[in-house]
């Protein structure tokens, strides 16, 4: 199974439906350090700021995701300059189901979700994705209870206070299953 590298420009895809309803697997780490990987349906694509070297009027391609601070994956994406987002079709559901509800910390669940993993720029992501954002690490900060507008969010979605994590990566690359 092979994956070619598309242009930002040649994306073609709903972010709502396909974070919000068919679910990302984050990931970070190598073969030789150990990797690890979580399902999220929490996250946005878009852009955000600006390099001198970049294309003018045009924010750097960015996707940020959330991640609690008891994940196992985020000690992996602390530790890593890069990480990625696969995307798979609807018949890997399951694994992203087992993926999202079994810890790293307490077995090798990547295997046991039967996902076959890649070992290319640096980073992992599956043979089985069919689609793949390869991210820098370019902020890292905890969401934070006073930054709340609206606060019933934070009695429904943190009554421990265990406020999410916000990781921005630049997209570096974006690969797809070769047909
Ligand atoms: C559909 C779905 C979406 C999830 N979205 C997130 C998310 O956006 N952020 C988060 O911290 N956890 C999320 N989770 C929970 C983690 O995937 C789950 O706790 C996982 O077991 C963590 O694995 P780890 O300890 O190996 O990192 C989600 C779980 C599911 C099933």
């Amino acid at each position: 199974m092979s994956f070619k590298e598309i242009g930002i420009e040649e994306l073609e895809i709903n972010p709502m439906t396909m974070i919000g309803g068919d679910w990302w697997l984050i990931s970070a780490g190598n073969e030789q350090n150990g990797y690890n990987a979580m399902t999220a349906s929490w996250g946005h694509l878009g852009a955000i700021w600006e390099r001198p070297e970049g294309k003018a009027h045009m924010g750097l391609p960015t996707a940020c995701v959330y991640l609690r601070p008891q994940r196992y994956t985020k000690e992996y994406l602390e530790r890593e300059d890069i990480f990625t987002l696969s995307v798979f079709e609807s018949n890997h559901k399951r694994a992203l189901g087992y993926l999202g509800s079994h810890s790293g910390r307490n077995e090798d669940k990547i295997a046991n979700a039967n996902l076959t993993p890649v070992f290319d720029q640096g980073t992992i992501y599956y043979e089985q994705a069919k689609m793949v954002f390869v991210c820098k690490k370019i902020y890292n900060a905890p969401l934070q209870e006073s930054g709340f507008v609206d606060t019933s969010l934070v009695e429904n979605n943190y009554p421990k206070k265990d406020f999410h994590e916000m990781y921005i990566g630049e997209i570096v690359k974006v690969l797809v299953k070769n047909d």
